[in-house]
């Protein structure tokens, strides 16, 4: 294979950067010609190609976001716009794609491939560790980590005030961000997506804490927990008639330096991605499982079901008592 191109998808993600690197940096080691395609998808379908150099990479590997731009591409979704993309991949006569993003994204890749034969890979790029057949997405440690250095100065405040906090984080499907972060962080209660917890059972959990001698408690909301925050706080109130504060994160999850982690599964990821193409192994989901970096069936990588840590929401029910 002798040209490929890399393409950020979705929302950002820090480590982003230095998946971007690994694989123009690997590309150019194996002798490729390296493009990046500007704003995903977008880019895609209009053309934004630029051909990747060595330098074209420098000092990227430290910063958040992503140097060659990201986009959610409604537009993707028509089979004849992903028809001008592939036109416009041919024209260059590039012979794998590499997509870095999350579920959305990577289902668009296997859905270009299938539909023109052109090979792809997907790294999984997105805050959101919701791509289940990988245990870890890049961005996601260092989102945990933005969250946990909030939880632990709204602990401070909280408890000098005596009050409780609501601090919302995102997750709209998927509730890792906030049972890592609450898990790490001793919340009192973590209320995700996935698990039916009713808002009498949060109402009880603070009311029994004020009972029990707790200053404060902390309350970690994913964004598609069913309730809203603010009615959360209201039956709080009304119940104990504790002051409650709303803390929402939000894209402040999204920036930042990435972690060691989130660095190193970017940049295995990447170095991966391009070790497949060059021999000849195609449409590829790669993700980390026990530890180990490791390339799956784009397909099957999809379709991949990773239950929520039931042991670490436990954890906090215990721990918090
Ligand atoms: O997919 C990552 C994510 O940050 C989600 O957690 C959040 O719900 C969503 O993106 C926000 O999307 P946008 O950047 O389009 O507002």
């Amino acid at each position: 294979m002798k040209k490929i191109a890399v393409l950020t998808s979705g929302g950002d993600a820090p480590g982003m950067n230095a998946a971007i690197r690994a694989v123009v940096r690997y590309g150019i080691y194996y002798d490729m010609e390296v493009y990046a395609v500007h704003r995903g998808y977008e880019g895609l379908i209009d053309n934004e190609f630029e051909r990747m150099h060595r330098r074209s990479v420098a000092d990227i590997l430290h910063r958040g976001g992503t140097i060659i731009k990201t986009a959610r591409s409604a537009r993707f979704h028509d089979p004849e716009n992903r028809k001008k993309a592939y036109k416009n991949l041919e024209t260059l006569e590039i012979e794998g794609l590499i997509v870095i993003g999350g579920n959305g994204s990577l289902t668009g890749a296997k859905l270009l491939s299938e539909e023109t034969g052109i090979p792809v890979m997907g790294i999984p790029g997105t805050i959101d560790n919701d791509l289940r057949y990988t245990d870890y997405t890049i961005g996601f440690d260092t989102a945990v980590n933005t969250v946990l250095d909030a939880i632990t100065k709204i602990r401070d405040t909280s408890s000098s005030h005596e009050r409780s906090t609501v601090i919302e984080v995102m997750g709209r499907h998927c509730g890792d961000i906030a049972v890592y972060s609450g898990f790490a962080g001793g919340a009192e209660i973590v209320l995700i997506p996935e698990k039916d917890i009713s808002v009498d059972e949060v109402v009880d959990k603070v009311a029994s804490g004020i009972e029990s001698g707790k200053l404060h408690s902390i309350i970690i909301r994913a964004e598609g927990y069913p309730v809203s925050s603010n009615d959360l706080i209201k039956a709080i109130k009304d119940k104990t008639g504790q002051d409650v504060k709303l803390v929402v994160l939000s894209y402040l999850q999204r920036g930042g330096s990435p972690t060691l982690r989130d660095r190193v599964l970017a940049t295995e990821c990447g170095m991966l991605a391009v070790e497949l193409l060059k021999d000849g192994v195609y449409n590829r989901a790669i993700g980390e499982v026990d530890g180990k970096i490791q390339d799956f069936d784009l397909g099957e990588a999809l379709a991949a079901e990773r239950p929520i840590r039931d042991e670490l929401l436990q954890g906090i029910k215990v721990l918090s008592m």
